[in-house]
């Protein structure tokens, strides 16, 4: 197989031209050549294998660039980094690595090319592209790669025991390309995960986030998330996840299967979105239930508070992971504290009342909160499916209308606590707070509009009854 026609970023050829220069053998390997053959051009990373050190050719491919990006080199690697418009180019060395059974850190030493691609992850990833010039563009497959992107396998090309002992977080790249390209892990290599799931412990954090965020990235994440429960991944990653397996069962009363659920309602949402974090808020959404799980004679199985149960837990979760403790968090916390309240709506008759509150509380997450919302149904009873996803039609109309009458969303009160102390001639006290308040209430009950006048009429009721003197001079 020759790939010289395909290659047809214009670096390619300053490639090959510094290549044949510095006159060390090169190739490139690994994603880029995985996604060239399964017609995947997105692909921005390039990595490059030279045999011998790769801080050469990165220097001179930056200079026939005339690159003014500075190169990245770590020497101890003999690796370089290139910048160049959208394209990253990685530099390596050829090498051979092992690994100490504590340490992500290998011992390197100089390998052959083969020696190099043997040490990968995947067979689909331990294939090379030649850059030199008497095979340029050849295709270099010594472990079959083409063959099992044909049969849509991942497999190791060594013993799996051996692949994800060296590098753990291969068992979750595996998870993770079997989940984006809708491939097969082969049976050694699951079962070698399975075999060393423990090990994943001695990754960091952030790249095991890395990797979930990719799974929740896929089309259907809930294939990831169920080869990672069923391996004991899971468990080790979120456990408060796992925790969610299962049904109980008292007096023949059960309750709603969790985990699935959870998963079911991921894969929804990502049928209508992209945003990584309300994929968070969806894999979290019901994460407080285990804890609040109750069983009651008269009503059978309930989780009363799970929803602010489970925000805590959301910050808990990413403080552990590492994840950036900021608005993302912010925002997944409160969707899942947030993610009952559409529902118990669209369960009953929908008042414009609940409709203004429902749209006062969430303000700017209103509509992702009513994705994650109709997402979450996942009843199996046909006439309930259609009749929840009714009503938050009905939800979504009266929205609109409620909105455009009473300009709820980042609802400003009509009367500001100023106007209230000036004219009642008051300071700064609870009185202006109870007042306002009022005022807030009725417009959301629909007792009055949202607009000056009705609020004036009100505040003005409100102060005579607590006893405040008026001073009309003051409007
Ligand atoms: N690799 C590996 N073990 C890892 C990570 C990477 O053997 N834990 C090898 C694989 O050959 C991989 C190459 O390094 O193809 C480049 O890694 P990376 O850029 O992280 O992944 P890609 O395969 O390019 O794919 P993606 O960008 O989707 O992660």
């Amino acid at each position: 197989m020759n790939f010289k026609n395909i290659l047809n970023n214009p670096i390619f050829k300053i490639l090959k031209e510094s290549v044949a220069e510095i006159g060390l053998k090169s190739y490139i390997v690994g994603g880029y050549v995985r996604d060239l053959i399964i017609k995947n051009s997105n692909k921005k990373d390039i990595d490059i294998v030279v045999v011998g050190s790769g801080i050469e050719l990165a220097k001179k491919v930056k200079k026939k660039l005339n690159n003014t990006n500075k190169i990245q080199i770590f020497k101890s690697y003999g690796t370089a980094m290139l910048k160049w418009n959208d394209v990253t180019m990685e530099f390596v060395g050829s090498r051979k690595e092992s690994y100490s059974d504590s340490s992500r850190n290998p011992k390197i030493s100089f390998g052959t090319l083969q020696e190099d691609l043997l040490r990968r992850d995947f067979t689909i990833n331990t294939m090379a592209i030649s850059l030199n010039e008497e095979n340029y563009g050849n295709l270099i497959d010594p472990f079959k790669g083409v063959l099992d992107l044909k049969n849509q396998i991942i497999k190791t090309p060594l013993d799996p025991l051996k692949t994800f002992s060296d590098d753990p977080l291969r068992m979750l790249r595996a998870i993770r390309f079997c989940n984006q390209l809708n491939f097969k892990i082969e049976a050694n290599s699951l079962k070698a995960i399975t075999q060393n799931s423990d090990r994943i412990s001695i990754i960091t954090n952030e790249r095991i986030v890395d990797e979930l965020n990719k799974i929740l990235e896929c089309k259907k994440p809930s294939t990831g998330f169920i080869i990672l429960e069923k391996t004991g991944l899971l468990k080790k990653i979120i456990p408060e996840l796992s925790n969610l397996k299962g049904v109980d069962e008292i007096e023949g009363k059960t309750h709603k299967e969790n985990f699935f659920h959870t998963l079911e309602v991921v894969d929804n949402i990502s049928r209508h979105t992209d945003n990584l974090w309300l994929k968070w808020a969806a894999l979290l959404h019901d994460i407080g239930k285990p804890l609040t799980k109750k069983f009651n004679k008269k009503v059978g199985w309930t989780f009363h508070g799970h929803e602010s149960v489970g925000a805590k837990m959301v910050y808990q979760i990413f403080k552990r992971l590492k994840m950036p403790l900021n608005d993302k968090m912010k925002y997944v916390q409160r969707l899942v504290f947030m993610s009952s309240r559409p529902i118990i709506l669209s369960e009953n008759e929908v008042t414009d009342a609940a409709v203004r509150r429902l749209v006062f509380d969430s303000g700017e997450l209103l509509e992702d909160l009513i994705c994650l919302c109709e997402a979450d149904i996942t009843t199996k009873n046909p006439k309930r499916f259609l009749q929840y996803h009714e009503n938050f039609k009905i939800i979504r109309e009266k929205i609109n209308i409620v909105e455009e009458r009473d300009r709820i969303r980042n609802f400003q009160p009509p009367i500001s606590g100023k106007k209230i102390m000036a004219y009642f001639g008051i300071e700064p006290c609870d009185k202006v707070g109870i007042i306002k308040e009022t005022i807030k209430e009725a417009i959301l009950e629909g007792e009055i509009s949202n607009k000056y006048s009705d609020a004036l009429t009100l505040m003005k009721k409100k102060g005579l009854e607590m006893g405040l003197k008026p001073n009309e001079n003051k409007l």
